[in-house]
């Protein structure tokens, strides 16, 4: 499937190395794996050290505005002040909310009440009460590089099983981390996940993933949550993407909003609870971009 490249050919990865000496083992180690019957990751999802550096600047926008978010959300705020926090303290930073029309969303961030599952979209009708969970979910443009990641926060005194699932999804986060492990499946990740998800009691959203990021704001692979241990793409050093479960107290049954087509619910109106990271596959691990 690849060419082959002479040794002292520029690499295919554009990092102006030489091919031998940049990722001619990488290629080795993906033909074994291919030759495996494993599913390998296109060469265009792979970054190169200017891009993550790319990404890593990006990234550092993408957790000062949450960092921002967290110093001045409060009871009595509405989710139209957090979208004026985001959007500013982006421009501010020299970025660019990544949510701001696209696919036609209407708003600069991404703010999920109680039973939203995900893609609440702000407004001045939405006010944070007592006891409310809510995720801020953030994404971010700096130089044309991609960065995403949410948070949950209480605001108040939140009731302690609604507490509960916030953390428990939290700790899903550092579960699947452990997963990412350069050359095995993503598949694991999602799998980790679902099981711890589930021994608490909870239940994993099947329908919505987590996804590649950097270079565009989705690219491959799609991240499940609930997927099966060994299958999926194999995660190779250069990869970035998002590990971002969704967990619901309840059934895992969701319904999509009919009046904006955006806002995610769990059907039975129980809470969800997401955090989310974007995360880079490296040659003995795995870097947290954002946190
Ligand atoms: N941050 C969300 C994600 O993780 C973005 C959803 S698309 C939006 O993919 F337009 F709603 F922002
Ligand atoms: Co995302």
């Amino acid at each position: 499937m690849f060419k082959r490249l002479k040794d002292n050919a520029p690499c295919w990865c554009k990092s102006g190395k030489c091919y031998g000496e940049c990722h001619k083992e990488y290629d080795k180690k993906i033909t074994e794996l291919k030759n495996a019957k494993k599913k390998i990751p296109p060469r265009k999802i792979i970054k190169n050290e200017e891009q993550i550096q790319g990404i890593r600047e990006s990234s550092k926008i993408n957790i000062a505005v949450l960092d921002y978010v967290a110093e001045h959300i409060r009871e009595g705020m509405t989710t139209e002040e957090i979208n004026t926090l985001v959007h500013e303290k982006t421009i501010e930073m020299g970025g660019i909310p990544a949510p701001l029309n696209y696919e036609g969303f209407p708003k600069s961030v991404c703010t999920s009440i109680g039973s939203q599952v995900c893609h609440g979209i702000p407004s001045t009708e939405d006010v944070l009460e007592n006891g409310d969970i809510i995720n801020v979910d953030v994404s971010t443009i700096y130089n044309g590089y991609f960065s995403d990641s949410s948070r949950m926060f209480l605001i108040g005194e939140v009731h302690p099983e609604v507490k509960r699932l916030v953390e428990v999804t939290r700790e899903c986060i550092n579960v699947g981390l452990k997963q990412v492990i350069p050359w095995t499946p993503i598949g694991n990740v999602g799998a980790a996940i679902n099981e711890f998800a589930m021994a608490n009691g909870y239940s994993v959203v099947r329908e919505i993933g987590g996804h590649g990021v950097g270079l565009e704001f989705h690219e491959d692979p799609y991240v499940s949550f609930v997927s099966k241990r060994d299958t999926g793409m194999i995660m190779a050093p250069g990869m970035v993407f998002t590990i971002e479960p969704m967990v619901n107290m309840g059934e895992p049954d969701i319904f999509i909003d009919a009046d904006n087509d955006w806002t995610v619910y769990t059907d039975d109106g129980l809470p969800s609870a997401q955090w989310e990271v974007t995360v880079l596959v490296t040659e003995d691990g795995y870097e947290i971009l954002t946190y």
